[in-house]
Formats: C-alpha cells, structure tokens, sequence
C-alpha cells in the first residue's frame, strides 16, 4: 500500500514539476544576489574561469582567483578589481592535492568561508589512447576531477555549518558521450557529472537545501583549450554565450546546463539508438581539433 501511495505522490510531483517548467518559460526566474559573495574559480586564468570571474565582479562578488598560470590570474584580478570588485590571486597546480589543502586553509584565515566553488581548471591531451602517455592520463584525472573531491572537501564544511553556498562543476558534453582521441578526458569528465550527480542527491539526502550545485556541459568553445576545432553536428561556442549560461544557471540554481540546450535531444536519442546508428553519427559528426596542453608547467 505504501509504495502504491508512494507512486501516486511520484505522478504529482511530476505534474507539477512539468506545469513549473512551463510557466518558467513565460516568466523569468528571479536571480539570487551574490553581492559580497566569496566565490572561488579553479582555472581563472583563461578562456571559461576568467569569463565566469568578470561576470561575478560585475555582480559585486569578492573573487578569489587559482590557477597554475600566475600572469593569467594576475590579469583577470586587474580586471576584476576595474570592475569595482575585490580579488585575490593564488598560483594553485590542482593536480597537486597538498597545494589544494594548503591553498585552501590560507584562503579560509585570510579571506573567510566560501560562498561559491566553482571547479572549472581542465587539461586535455586529445591523442590515441595507446599513445597516450600514463603520466598524462594521471594528470588529466588529477586536474578534471580527484582536484574536484579536494577543493570540496576544503570548503563543503562551512557551507554545511550555514546550509548555504554553492558548488558548481564545469564538465563537458564529454561527461555524456564518448568522441575518438579523447578516452582519459572523456573518462574524467564522466566523472565530474557524476561527481556533481552524486553530490546533489547526498546534499538533498542529508537535509541541506540550502547549498545548489550546478554542472556546465558545453561543446566545443573558441577559448583555445583545443586548436581549430570543428564538427559538422554542433557550433563551435564563443566564449561569452558559455559563460552568459553558466552565471545564469548559477544565479537561478539550474542543476545542469548543457550548451547548446539542442544536445540535450541527442543525448536522450542516444540512449536509445542502436549502436550502429550511433557510430554512423559519430561518423557524421567529424570532429577534428588539434591540442597543446596550456600550462602544463607551473609558472612562478
Ligand atoms: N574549450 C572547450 O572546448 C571546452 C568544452 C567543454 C568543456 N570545457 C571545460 O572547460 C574548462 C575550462 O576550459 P577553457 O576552455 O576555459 O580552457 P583554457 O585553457 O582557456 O583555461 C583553462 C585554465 O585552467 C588552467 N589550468 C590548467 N591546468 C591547471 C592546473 N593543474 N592547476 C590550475 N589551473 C590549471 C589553465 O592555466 C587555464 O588558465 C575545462 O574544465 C574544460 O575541460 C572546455
């Protein structure tokens, strides 16, 4: 009788859940303000994280900038700061977890607790996998997501304390479909969804409502992370329309957003067309770039 009662809640919620998407359509959701706001972005010194941070500044948030580039972060603090925001620089290499932990502790005494984690730094090889090299398939893990459970593990405490903050994953349509060349990044990426797919219903499950989580999963952007890349499927993104999504969802408290929204209907069909067709689509698709990973070393 119970799981009977159960199913029927489950219809409702349902139903009502489809009627507030619909009249989410018509009417715009409200924006949470993050005015004062400690928000920390991994990767800050190029392409997506530096984006995301100007954004935040824009919005008056206190941005606390980590990146194994230093001139890079030095750069989008600069611009930050312009903006009328405040901004602090650590140079943080996220495959290293004890300059995670260390970073972190010198942010919680000298900053104070954050407000929006935003785990965004990414590397990519884009080679065969039987060439790729076993260094680089650790260091493509330790960076897309093991850097992910240190940094949350860093600032997830205060968040639980108030039941308030924000976690944000920046994963990519490669956290739901396979593409040749890219079997390490594809793998970690997969995990970061997952990661961000666990950490909601743990949230949920223990009560604490109060912290969101968002993942970005976009197609390929012109940041540079990889070099001319092209598909004859999707978009080539700008830069802006990525991030303009992302600060949106983070504001509104959107649980994942895929760029473009269109590949959310390619990922529910490829659920459920036969592999043939599947490979005849990736066929089809012809995706090509070429890659040189950016800031492979430290720069200090
Ligand atoms: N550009 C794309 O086509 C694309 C598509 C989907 C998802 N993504 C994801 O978006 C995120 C940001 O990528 P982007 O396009 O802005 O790339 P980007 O190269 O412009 O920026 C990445 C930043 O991460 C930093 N970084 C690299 N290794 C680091 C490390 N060990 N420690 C600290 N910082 C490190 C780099 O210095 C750089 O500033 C990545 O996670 C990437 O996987 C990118």
């Amino acid at each position: 009788m119970k799981v009977i009662l159960d199913f029927i809640a489950l219809f409702f919620i349902a139903i009502y859940s489809y009627l507030e998407a619909l009249v989410k359509l018509f009417i715009p959701e409200k924006r949470k303000s993050v005015s004062g706001d400690i928000v920390l972005i991994t990767g800050s010194g190029h392409g997506i994280g530096q984006l995301t941070a100007l954004e935040f500044a824009k919005l008056q948030s206190t941005l606390v900038l980590w990146d194994i580039n230093k001139d890079g972060i030095e750069e989008t603090a600069e611009q930050c700061r312009q903006l009328g925001a405040k901004a602090f620089t650590y140079v943080v290499d996220c495959s290293k977890r004890s300059e995670i932990y260390a970073a972190a502790e010198k942010v919680k005494t000298t900053i104070g607790d954050v407000d929006i984690l935003i785990n965004n730094a990414g590397v990519v090889f884009g080679v065969e996998f039987l060439q790729l090299q076993d260094h680089q398939i650790e260091k493509t893990f330790e960076v897309n997501i093991l850097a992910h459970f240190w940094t949350t593990k860093s600032f997830l405490p205060a968040m639980m304390k108030k039941n308030c903050g924000h976690i944000a994953t920046v994963a990519s349509v490669c956290g739901h479909v396979g593409l040749t060349y890219l079997v390490d990044y594809c793998a970690s990426k997969f995990g970061a969804v997952g990661f961000h797919e666990c950490m909601t219903v743990e949230l949920a499950s223990l009560g604490k409502d109060g912290i969101k989580t968002t993942c970005l999963c976009p197609v390929f952007i012109n940041t540079g992370f990889v070099q001319n890349p092209s598909t004859r499927l999707w978009p080539v993104l700008k830069t802006e329309q990525v991030v303009k999504s992302f600060v949106d969802g983070i504001l509104t408290n959107k649980k994942m957003i895929l760029v473009p929204s269109s590949v959310k209907s390619y990922l529910i069909l490829s659920k459920f067309l036969p592999q043939r067709v599947i490979s005849k689509l990736n066929k089809m698709q012809d995706v090509q770039f070429s890659t040189t990973l950016r800031s492979a070393t430290k720069m200090d």
